[in-house]
């Protein structure tokens, strides 16, 4: 068996996930690189020992010896690249969020459709270790019916600047960077229920906090502090047509004493955090128990889960098996989003159909 042929497309900070990851997948080859900054691929293209640098994305459009596309650019062009991927035959790992808004998301599932390519949408918790298990207790009942869930993620100070403050090249802020992940972990645990309506806020009342001393946070390579048109929080409840729902917090900057992450869900029958660490409650002989799997990764695990995903991906596209993360969960990611977006800035109840 030949194996898959990929080209990353976008070679910034994540890109060494996806790079590592196809590295040690043995059905994987990294075949190419593309990058606006041709120095950037270039280098990447010589730390991993990669034949093929392109100079414009149509190159690999045309180029037959590429097999599937691994898309880590900004937000603003992953439905754009997804499209033009998947109409060439190619198959497509697209980085989150699938796209800026619903309009984009409908136009890549409906490429899916017309191409039958495998295209597998970048939700990596999904992947992780302690979901993997988390899903398998799940699935056997273990919480019976989960009615209600917290998915929180908050930044005290961790706006990356660059694109990932400016609205017109990310879609928005801690919501569709952060959120994404902690939704769409809660949500593909609870069953993906349909959404009935959202409610939701979001503040832009702290800035970048660019002037914070003595506190070091992630910034993106064209860091500048006086650049930012995002939020710095948001929050919302989501609520489903089975009557569960979903109480979301997330947050780029806010006075919080640290960063907190947590993911919770809670049953008829017993309840679970994913984060910070894994543990599953429950109740027996009339005692409530705490229960603590012993597993290498009780927390998320990057390296860990982003091999999970990249493995998970290849095999997909070699099988033709549909991918963990489909194009569908992508788009109703999406819905949410927008649907936060949308409530907050309306500042009522949206409801969907
Ligand atoms: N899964 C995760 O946990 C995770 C973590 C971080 C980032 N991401 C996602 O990965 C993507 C990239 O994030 P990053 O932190 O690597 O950003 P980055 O700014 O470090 O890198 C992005 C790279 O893409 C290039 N680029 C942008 N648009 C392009 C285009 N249309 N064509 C070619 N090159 C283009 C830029 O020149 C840059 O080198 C984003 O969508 C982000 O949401 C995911």
């Amino acid at each position: 068996m030949e194996p898959l042929r990929v080209c990353i497309i976008g070679t910034g900070s994540i890109s060494d996930m996806h790079f590592k990851s196809f590295a040690n997948n043995p059905d994987a080859t990294l075949y190419g690189v593309f990058d606006y900054s041709a120095e950037r691929a270039e280098a990447k293209a010589e730390q991993y020992g990669i034949s093929h640098v392109y100079r414009h994305i149509e190159e690999v459009y045309s180029d037959p010896n590429v097999d599937a596309v691994s898309i880590c650019t900004w937000n603003n062009s992953h439905a754009e690249i997804s499209v033009g991927a998947l109409n060439a035959g190619k198959h497509v790992l697209v980085e989150k969020p699938l796209a800026m808004n619903v309009e984009e998301a409908l136009k890549v599932e409906a490429a899916v459709r017309n191409s039958g390519k495998t295209l597998q949408v970048g939700f990596v918790r999904r992947f992780a270790t302690n979901t993997k298990v988390l899903k398998s207790f799940v699935d056997n009942g273990a919480l019976g019916d989960i009615y209600y869930a917290k998915a929180s993620c908050l930044r005290r100070l961790g706006n990356p600047g660059g694109w990932f403050a400016d609205k017109d090249r990310s879609g928005g802020g801690p919501l569709i960077d952060l959120g994404v992940h902690v939704i769409d972990v809660c949500w593909y645990l609870m069953g993906r229920p349909k959404v009935k309506s959202i409610s939701g806020n979001v503040y832009s009342k702290l800035g970048n906090r660019g002037n914070v001393e003595n506190l070091n946070f992630y910034k993106a390579a064209d860091y500048h502090k006086d650049r930012n048109t995002v939020e710095d929080l948001a929050n919302a409840l989501i609520t489903f047509e089975n009557g569960a729902s979903l109480l979301v917090d997330v947050s780029y900057t806010l006075h919080a004493k640290q960063d907190e992450i947590g993911v919770k869900l809670y049953g008829t029958k017993g309840g679970a955090e994913l984060e910070p660490e894994l543990a599953i409650v429950s109740e027996e002989n009339n005692t409530i128990l705490n229960i603590h799997p012993q597993i290498d990764h009780l927390s998320f695990d990057f390296a860990n889960a982003f091999q999970n995903q990249i493995d998970s991906f290849v095999s997909s596209c070699i099988t033709g098996t549909n991918p963990a993360a489909p194009v569908e969960d992508g788009v109703e990611m999406m819905k949410i989003l927008a649907g936060i977006y949308e409530a907050a800035d309306k500042k009522c109840e949206v409801t969907f159909a």
